[in-house]
Order: structure tokens, then C-alpha cells, then sequence
């Protein structure tokens, strides 16, 4: 982790909670929040399931990392990241070194549940959305522990509560005094 750039990264999989549990963060640290997928909207200038239909998954992959690259001299910062973030090599240690990266996870179950609300996602509007979701999950696991210092399940807590956690271990991550 870098220590000049005090930013709290969150990652994992569509449905975990990234966006409402990060800007709670944010809120409550007073921290810039940033969603990548915000970015990426921003910089082309078309909706992520545009982007997928019009450009395909890899050209939206590189405007991901290129998102990444440009949050490079971000401190005080919230970043929340796409679920596939993690694919690439070269993202991982693009993470590492913006911040203190964190793992939202939570059940399959819980996770299915919370996607089956949007139907926004491009890579769940499959035949099978439920075993998409289990395949994508086993590949991505690894990727997400290796990427990730520190793991918040939030199947079963309030955003409020994974907030807390995430605020504790960052303090103690950046040898914040405590108040
Ligand atoms: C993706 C997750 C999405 C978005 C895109 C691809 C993925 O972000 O980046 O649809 O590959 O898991 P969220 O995790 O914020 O839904």
C-alpha cells in the first residue's frame, strides 16, 4: 500500500455494496467519493451497457485502466470500482498503489438477490443469470483476495455497520490516531 496517497479502494463483485457502503465513508471521513464506472461514463460519454453493446467488454476494459491511470495523484479519496476491476494484472497493482484496497463480498444468495433488482448489468443479461453470477464469482474470488487487504462481508450488516469496519481498519491501516 502507498502511504502518500491516504485513499480507501473498494472492490467486488456486482451487488456488494461498493457504491452506498463507499459514499457512506466518504461521508463520514469527509473524503472525495469516486465510482471508476462514473469515470468511465464521463470520459466516453455513454452509459457502461452502451458501452458494452457499442465498444465490447475489452474496449470498455481499457477505459477502465486508463480511468485508473488518471486517479493516480488522488488523496483524501473514496474510490469504488467496477466488479471486474480485478481482471487485469496491471489494475490490481494500479489499486495497491492508490490506496488501501478493501473486499466487499457477500453470499452468492445475497449477492443474486441484490442484482436481480437492476437489469442494467450487460454481462448478466444471459440465458441463466444466476449461474452467470456463480461462474463470474469463482473465477473473480481469487483475484479479489489477492488484490484486497482487508475483507468486510456484507450479506448480513447494515451499510452503516460495514462503514464502521471500514473506517476502523483504514485508521489502523494509516496509523490514524484515533479520536
Ligand atoms: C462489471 C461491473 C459493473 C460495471 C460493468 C462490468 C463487472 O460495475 O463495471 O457492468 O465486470 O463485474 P458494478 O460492480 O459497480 O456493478
Amino acid at each position: 500500500m502507498s502511504t502518500t496517497h491516504t485513499n480507501i479502494v473498494l472492490i467486488g463483485f456486482m451487488g456488494s455494496g461498493k457504491t452506498s457502503i463507499g459514499r457512506l465513508v466518504a461521508q463520514r471521513l469527509g473524503f472525495q467519493f469516486i465510482d471508476t464506472d462514473a469515470l468511465v461514463v464521463e470520459r466516453v460519454g455513454l452509459q457502461v451497457a452502451e458501452i458494452f453493446a457499442r465498444h465490447g467488454e475489452a474496449w470498455f476494459r481499457e477505459q477502465e485502466t486508463a480511468a485508473l491511470h488518471s486517479l493516480a495523484i488522488l488523496n483524501r479519496a473514496v474510490v469504488s470500482t467496477g466488479g471486474g476491476i480485478v481482471l487485469r494484472d496491471e489494475n490490481r497493482t494500479l489499486l495497491r498503489e492508490l490506496g488501501f484496497v478493501a473486499w466487499l463480498t457477500a453470499s452468492e444468495e445475497v449477492i443474486f438477490e441484490r442484482v436481480s433488482r437492476n437489469k442494467k448489468r450487460p454481462l448478466l443479461q444471459t440465458a441463466d443469470p444466476r449461474a452467470t453470477v456463480h461462474e463470474l464469482l469463482a473465477a473473480r474470488r481469487p483475484l479479489y483476495e489477492e488484490a484486497a487487504q482487508f475483507t468486510v462481508d456484507s450479506s448480513r450488516l447494515t451499510h452503516e455497520a460495514a462503514a464502521s469496519l471500514l473506517i476502523a481498519e483504514a485508521r489502523r491501516a494509516f496509523s490514524w490516531p484515533t479520536r
